[in-house]
Formats: C-alpha cells, sequence, structure tokens
C-alpha cells in the first residue's frame, strides 16, 4: 500500500463542456468526486493523499471561474462535522495567506477542529505551486542564515523536506493524474522525486473509488529502485 498518494484533479472543465455545462458545473462535479475519494482513501488505510485544488497558476482563469471555485471551497470547508465524523485530519498546503479573510479562517478553523484526528491526513493544495514553495523554503532558510542562526554548508534534505508545507510528511508514493494529460504542472515538484506516476484518460468528476483501486494495483506491480539496482 503505497503511504501517500498525490491526485492532480484534472478534467472538470471538459467534463462540463461534453454536456454542454458551465465549467461551474465541472467544478462542483469534481468536488464531489473530490469527497467521494478522500472518504474511500481514508476508509481503505491509506495514511496521506494531497490533492491539488488549486494552483499558484490558475489565478489566469476568468474572476468568475476563480470565485466559482472558492465559493465550492467555502461551503466544503463549513462543513466541517463531517471530517470529525470520518476522523480525516486536513492540512492545507500553499500560500494561503493572500485568500480572503473568510476562507483564510475557515481553513484555520478546520485544521484545528481536525487536529486530533488520527484516520486519513489530507493535504488540501490551495495557491500551491512547487516552485513557490520551494522559494519559500529557500527564503526562510537565507534569513536565518543572515541571523546566523542556520549553516548553509549543514543543510540537508531532511532539513529542506521539513521547510516546506508537506513538513513531517513522507514523500508522494504515486501520483495520479486523470484527463489524458500527461506533466506534473508544478505539483510538489521536489517531493515527487521518486515518486511513481499513474496516467488516465478518465476525466476528474468520472473518476470512482474502483480507479483508485487501478492505479494502486498499477503501483504495486512497479519495482522501485531509487537509483539502486
Ligand atoms: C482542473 O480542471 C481543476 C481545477 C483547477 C479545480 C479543481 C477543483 C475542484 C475539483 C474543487 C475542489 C474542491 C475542494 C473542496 C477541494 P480544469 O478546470 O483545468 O479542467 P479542463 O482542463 O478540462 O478545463
Amino acid at each position: 500500500m503505497p503511504a501517500h498518494i498525490g491526485i492532480i484533479m484534472d478534467g472538470n472543465g471538459r467534463w462540463a463542456r461534453k454536456r454542454a455545462l458551465p465549467r461551474s458545473a465541472g467544478h462542483s462535479a469534481g468536488a464531489k468526486a473530490f469527497k467521494e475519494i478522500a472518504r474511500y482513501a481514508n476508509r481503505i488505510g491509506l495514511r496521506y493523499l494531497t490533492v491539488y485544488a488549486f494552483s499558484t497558476e490558475n489565478w489566469k482563469r476568468p474572476p468568475e471561474e476563480v470565485a466559482n471555485i472558492m465559493n465550492i471551497l467555502r461551503d466544503y470547508l463549513k462543513n466541517t462535522e463531517s471530517f470529525k465524523e470520518e476522523n480525516i485530519q486536513v492540512r492545507f498546503v500553499g500560500d494561503i495567506g493572500v485568500l480572503d479573510q473568510d476562507i483564510i479562517d475557515l481553513i484555520l478553523k478546520a485544521e484545528s477542529d481536525s487536529k486530533n484526528a488520527t484516520g486519513l491526513q489530507l493535504n488540501i493544495a490551495l495557491n500551491y505551486g512547487g516552485r513557490d514553495e520551494i522559494l519559500h523554503a529557500v527564503k526562510g532558510l537565507m534569513r536565518e542564515a543572515k541571523e546566523g542562526k542556520a549553516e548553509p554548508d549543514q543543510l540537508d534534505e531532511t532539513m529542506f523536506s521539513n521547510r516546506l508545507y508537506t513538513y513531517g510528511q513522507p514523500d508522494p508514493d504515486l501520483i495520479i493524474r486523470p484527463s489524458g494529460e500527461y506533466r506534473l504542472s508544478n505539483f510538489m515538484i521536489w517531493q515527487s522525486a521518486y515518486a511513481e506516476f499513474w496516467f488516465s484518460d478518465i476525466l476528474w468528476p468520472d473518476f470512482k473509488p474502483k480507479h483508485l483501486d487501478e492505479a494502486i494495483a498499477a503501483y504495486q506491480s512497479r519495482d522501485r529502485r531509487y537509483g539502486g539496482v
């Protein structure tokens, strides 16, 4: 069983277009798929799941689409009871400081309400970019070095990893990208150095637990050598 799975939830827009629906309908359907997959991942005992909900590049979308995704998130976060019921611990990864204050408050409440949950650790990547995350870590280290609190020659991979939003968590073993695209799009670029990848043509709103099972089965048949033989 992989310890940590990352999912790039892609294809909401195309799913909606195929049905002659607005893109917002695709995102709502995508959110539904997300909730089902998070619940299922928890049930099968997955330890960590990171989903890519909104990237640092997604601000380029039309303002009404950005507002729509943020509203979906608001609705989701207003129902933190469901985390409690399901024993899911939630963490937001990304630069959340620039979001609307009410969303920041909801995020902090969701994180604090779920902090003692012992089931799945669910990371929601929001205003997240892998390069942005690395720069954030480097800036912190540079500041400390300038103040004489960090020694450049002592920096190692573990120390660096502990500066990332995913501090304290294992690197993803498996990254899933549906919708027929074959790229990482700035998702966990440091953490995925040795991840296995699973791609599929399914559009995210159509992604079902059986597809997660398929991806995990594919992962289990891989031979991970980490550069060894
Ligand atoms: C990519 O599909 C999807 C997004 C940028 C948004 C993903 C957001 C959700 C699934 C809702 C998340 C909700 C919660 C509660 C975490 P796309 O729009 O790029 O699809 P396309 O490539 O077909 O246009």
